[in-house]
């Protein structure tokens, strides 16, 4: 989720800075732009599409200058437009700043420089950054300490790089929650957001800590705390190819987005969480208007069907109205019961799918409200729904979706719980109060950060259950629906025929398939009914069924399982987001241990764009 790159030397910078930055295209990005000093101003040149577009803007001759900050920018706050691309300037156009993360309390810090008489040029959170250094700049007189005092005045998270007249031979950069590193070239420096962009120049890396705030120049890197402390740290030496490095230093872009997970999440319910309420800015529905649904249709494709899974389950027990999750290339041939008084809620990472874009509009039509649950900034679903809320998960490559389904579980919960609010609903949610359950939604994060730790133990299950051919996933309630999105993640990557049931189906049908060698997954995280599925992977034992069982820890586990996977406890509509990550982990080692192209799995797109 955008990218910063920028170049302090002697000369050559905006070929360098914009080269680094194509090393951070993989990150995804919607719109591009370069800022140096120079002749005594700092020159900034923007463009909407890729950096080929920058180079357009820039022309044939372009300026030899020292130092320039780049910026890919993947829009969160504003759209992908010219005036929304970074870098940003303070008013009197000596400051320029490049930012990645969020600064959530941008809106007070705006109106707050506003009255101070500043003017902004953008829809965006960052733009508060330069103006805010412009006037600590008239306060400390010293670029440096404007920059400290300006980042103590925001909340959020930031990767920023700040050039300035006031130091035309430097740039000063700080981190706090988004990556940044420095390249420490001889007589030259780098900056990145991830080490593949300075790996052409230097193996030798600075990597930024939270709370740094660094001064770079040619010759040297002044490190510094946010209270201006002096610190030190020994640079890293980078072992990696650039390609690996690309993906982090994972083997695949579907493993480092599973790790990545916990920051998705963060990412997702960041600002929109205050005491024991959800707050979803942007959305201009009315209480009345939350009153008048008396329908909801979840209507998604694939992992986003499956997270729609969950919504119906949450949104009936927590504001009792009826709700039903619907594929979406169904619904549109479905003649669909739909009127003003329902709403149609749309699910979709890349908000590009073909058959949900349809449903919108089939929705539309016939009077309903569309509100989208969307990933990618300005995508077609973003902008014709009557409403949308971002996931804001970040850039999702690996093909098999991993982040974006934990983010729309969050985003989800959100959404359901927004929505008692303004209409005072019960809240029947298990027993599950609503500040006990937004609590809970805001631990979600470090609750899936545990879970990954369990990886050691899912890397030598899936060595051990790799040959086998057919996974047979089980689950009641919330967990048939992670059974769905479990069971869809094996079978995309690996090859290996998988197939979800409501466990109480068992009997019914697919027990007949049990024999040894078939893998039976239990999910049993649902208080309420563990007990019946136990009841169920016993008989799967009896017939000599592999049996794994994915419980929460401190829990029992069903006599006779053959392995245990053990996950944080949470409430019962959270499980599936904390249960997928071993199972997405454990889909990700059988394709690997298998030899599969896993990031590009056979047949298969990221982004179905057609019927
Ligand atoms: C494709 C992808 C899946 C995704 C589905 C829906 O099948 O491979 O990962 O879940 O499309 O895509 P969307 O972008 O609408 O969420």
């Amino acid at each position: 989720m955008c990218g910063i790159t920028g170049f302090i030397g002697s000369d050559g910078a905006i070929q360098i800075a914009l080269e680094s930055l194509k090393r951070l295209e993989y990150r995804g990005y919607d719109s591009v732009g370069i800022a140096y000093p120079q002749n005594n101003h700092i020159a900034v040149v923007r463009a909407t599409g890729n950096i080929s577009r920058l180079h357009d803007r820039l022309g044939g001759d372009v300026p030899d200058v020292a130092v320039a900050i780049a910026h890919t920018r993947w829009a969160t706050h504003g759209q992908p437009t010219e005036a929304n691309a970074h870098p940003h300037q303070d008013c009197s156009g000596q400051i320029a700043v490049a930012h990645n993360g969020i600064i959530e309390n941008y809106g007070p810090l705006r109106d707050e420089l506003q009255r101070m008489g500043h003017r902004f040029s953008s829809e965006t959170d960052t733009e508060v950054l330069p103006h805010l250094i412009e006037h600590y700049l008239h306060e400390a007189g010293d670029l440096v300490e404007a920059v400290r005092l300006s980042l103590r005045r925001v909340e959020g998270s930031y990767a920023v790089a700040v050039i300035s007249t006031r130091y035309p031979g430097g740039v000063i950069v700080a981190r706090k929650d988004s990556p940044l590193v420095i390249g420490l070239a001889e007589g030259s420096k780098l900056i990145a957001s991830d080490i593949p962009a300075v790996l052409p120049y230097t193996k030798d890396v600075l990597i930024l800590e939270d709370g740094d705030v660094v001064v770079v120049t040619p010759g040297a890197v002044i490190l510094t705390d946010i209270s201006g402390k002096t610190a030190h740290r020994s640079p890293t030496r980078v072992g990696w190819s650039i390609e690996e490095a690309e993906k982090g230093g994972y083997s695949h872009y579907m493993l480092k987005e599973i790790h990545e997970e916990p920051v998705a999440v963060r990412n997702a319910l960041r600002g929109r969480i205050d005491n024991d309420r959800a707050i979803l800015e942007g959305l201009t529905i009315s209480p009345a208007d939350w009153r008048r649904f008396q329908r909801v249709e979840i209507v998604a494709c694939g992992t986003a069907y499956h997270a729609g899974l969950v919504g119906k389950r949450l949104m009936e027990q927590i504001l009792r109205i009826p709700t039903e999750a619907v594929i979406a290339s169904e619904f549109r041939y479905s003649d669909p019961l739909v009127d003003e008084k329902t709403l149609v809620l749309l699910i979709s990472q890349s908000g590009e799918t073909a058959d949900t874009l349809a449903a919108m509009r089939e929705a539309k039509q016939r009077g309903a409200y569309t509100l989208a649950i969307v990933n990618v900034m300005g995508s077609t679903l973003a902008r014709e729904a009557d409403g949308v809320i971002y996931t804001q998960a970040g850039p999702e490559i690996g093909v098999a979706s991993t982040k974006a389904y934990l983010a729309q579980l969050a985003v989800i919960h959100l959404l359901a719980i927004h929505w008692a609010q303004q209409i005072d609903a019960p809240f029947l949610n298990d027993g599950v109060s609503r500040p006990l359950l937004v609590n809970e939604l805001e631990r979600l994060p470090d609750l899936i950060a545990s879970a990954l730790q369990g990886e050691p133990h899912i890397k030598s299950l899936a060595d051990r259950l790799a040959d086998r051919s057919c996974f047979i996933y089980l689950g009641r309630g919330y967990d048939f629906a992670a059974a769905m999105e479990a069971a869809l993640k094996l079978k995309e990557i690996s090859y290996i025929h998988a197939e979800a049931y409501a466990a109480g189906e068992m009997k019914h049908g697919p027990l007949a398939l049990i024999e040894p060698g078939v893998v039976v997954i239990g999910l049993a995280t649902q208080p309420t009914t563990n007990l019946k599925l136990w009841s169920n992977l016993k008989e799967v034992k009896a017939r000599n069924g592999t049996v794994v069982v994915v419980h929460t820890e401190g829990e029992s586990v069903p006599d006779g399982s053959d392995y245990q996977i053990s996950i944080p406890p949470a409430p019962p509509s959270l499980m599936p987001a904390i249960a997928l990550v071993p199972l997405q982990l454990l889909a990700y080692h059988i394709a690997n241990a298998r030899g599969c192209p896993i990031d590009q799995p056979r047949n298969l797109a990221k982004s179905v764009t057609v019927e």
